[in-house]
């Protein structure tokens, strides 16, 4: 037997936290059932979300995309923007970003079905690192660079230390592009953080998840992630990797 959320979550469906608010909604059933908060399940059993049964386990896979601006990263959008998912449009299973990348930022961004790994990343305790290149206005003094490494105040509460680091400046635009790496994933975190020193961001670009980078791949396009990195990520999201086959070009843990 399982937690609800958890085989929700498994299935692809939502987020474990997503799931517990379907559940609380009254929106999922099993066996016919409107289940209760807290309760579980087996993978015998139907369980349905507004109606509709889970599906059964398909292969996970993990792509590795390059989000240009101007994407949402949702998987859906009542108000028919383009989403993240636009982008991989040969991909069958129902995949999701893993965290947000805000409209106008551009850059790496993994998406998979394998919700596990998935909340594992996004779990704050597995503080994740993400590095990101950004373009501010103005130039930073030191104590401005200072605050940023140490945390910075907003009004969710102050960030945990920064790496940061100038990777260039321009005296006659007066702008700064820096690289700044966090483990957190606080909303719109790196724009709060540079404009609460007085320093708006012009572009930002996340150019590290967790280690991976966004080598050989052009912006609007994707990869797989290969077995090796997925073995990887599991270790970053504090999971047991319990071994796995390749199969048609997806990883599918066994
Ligand atoms: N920080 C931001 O401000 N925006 C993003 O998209 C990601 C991190």
């Amino acid at each position: 037997m399982e937690r609800l959320q958890k085989l929700i979550s498994q299935a692809g469906v939502a987020s474990r936290r997503a799931a517990e608010r379907m559940i609380e909604e009254g929106r999922v059933t099993v066996d016919g059932v409107v289940a209760a908060i807290g309760a579980q399940a087996d993978v015998s059993q139907t369980i349905c979300v507004d109606g509709k049964p889970l599906r059964r386990a398909e292969a996970h896979v993990y792509f590795l995309l390059n989000k240009p601006k101007g994407y949402i990263s949702t998987a859906k959008d009542e108000r028919g923007r383009k989403t993240v998912l636009d982008l991989l449009p040969e991909v069958r299973e129902r995949i999701y970003p893993v965290g947000r990348l805000d409209n106008g930022t551009e850059g790496l961004l993994l998406l998979t079905n394998d919700g596990n790994l998935m909340n594992g990343l996004l779990h704050p305790a597995r503080e994740v690192w993400k590095t990101y290149a950004a373009q501010v206005d103005g130039l930073l003094e030191k104590r401005e660079l200072q605050t940023l490494k140490n945390g910075v105040a907003l009004e969710d509460g102050v960030t945990a230390p920064a790496k940061v680091r100038v990777l260039d400046w321009d005296d006659r635009l007066g702008r700064t592009k820096l690289e700044i790496s966090i483990h957190e994933g606080k909303n719109r975190q790196v724009r709060r953080m540079c404009e609460a020193v007085g320093h708006s961001v012009r572009s930002l670009k996340r150019t590290e998840f967790a280690g991976l980078n966004l080598s050989g791949v052009r912006r609007g396009e994707y990869r797989a992630l290969t077995a090796e990195e997925v073995a990887y990520l599991y270790e970053v999201a504090g999971l047991p990797v319990r071994g796995g086959r390749r199969k048609g070009g997806a990883w599918e843990k066994s």
